[in-house]
């Protein structure tokens, strides 16, 4: 038989971690429980509603679908490491102003695929916005004010201000 535990060593948010997991523990249980980054949500566990959504090598991915021993010599980042640099302020700022936040469950995952959009460069349509966020599911604003705030930060990232 195999073994169940492993040693892993990954950077996360910057800092070198080492830790041993089970062969079974999901990246965003690894980073809730093991290493108390709470900001990354469990919703539906099976890849639907986005909430855990974390940067691995760069890359968003599901937290939930990915496992921790995968990310052994890894870079995560998840919301607490990104908001800290400043990258998304504006977004933050946005989704504040523009009420795309209620409870809030959804928004650490909802902020961080807006900004692997935005990274791309341009001003995407508000077609390009909904389908882009289309993986994260948010149970209370209805959408509209979410993509109004990605749009109004795609227009002053690109001097376009409304
Ligand atoms: S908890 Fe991972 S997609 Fe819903
Ligand atoms: S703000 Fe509540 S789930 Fe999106």
């Amino acid at each position: 038989m195999t073994d169940r535990f492993h040693d892993i060593a990954l950077t996360v948010n910057g800092e070198p971690v080492r830790e041993r997991v089970d062969a079974r523990r999901t990246l965003v249980d690894f980073l809730r429980e093991d290493l108390d980054l709470t900001g990354s949500h469990v919703g539906c566990e099976h890849g639907v509603c986005g909430a855990c959504t974390v940067r691995l090598d760069g890359a968003i991915v599901r937290g939930c679908l990915t496992l921790a021993v995968q990310c052994d010599g890894a870079t995560v980042e998840t919301i607490e490491g990104v908001a800290d640099s400043g990258a998304i302020a504006d977004l933050r700022e946005a989704f504040e102003r523009r009420n795309a936040l209620q409870c809030g469950f959804c928004t650490p995952g909802m902020l961080l695929t807006a900004q692997a959009l935005l990274a791309r460069g341009g001003v995407p349509s508000r077609d390009e916005i909904r389908a882009h966020l289309s993986g994260n599911y948010c149970r209370c604003t209805g959408y509209h004010a979410i993509v109004d705030a990605v749009e109004a930060v795609a227009q002053a990232r690109a001097g376009q201000v409304k």
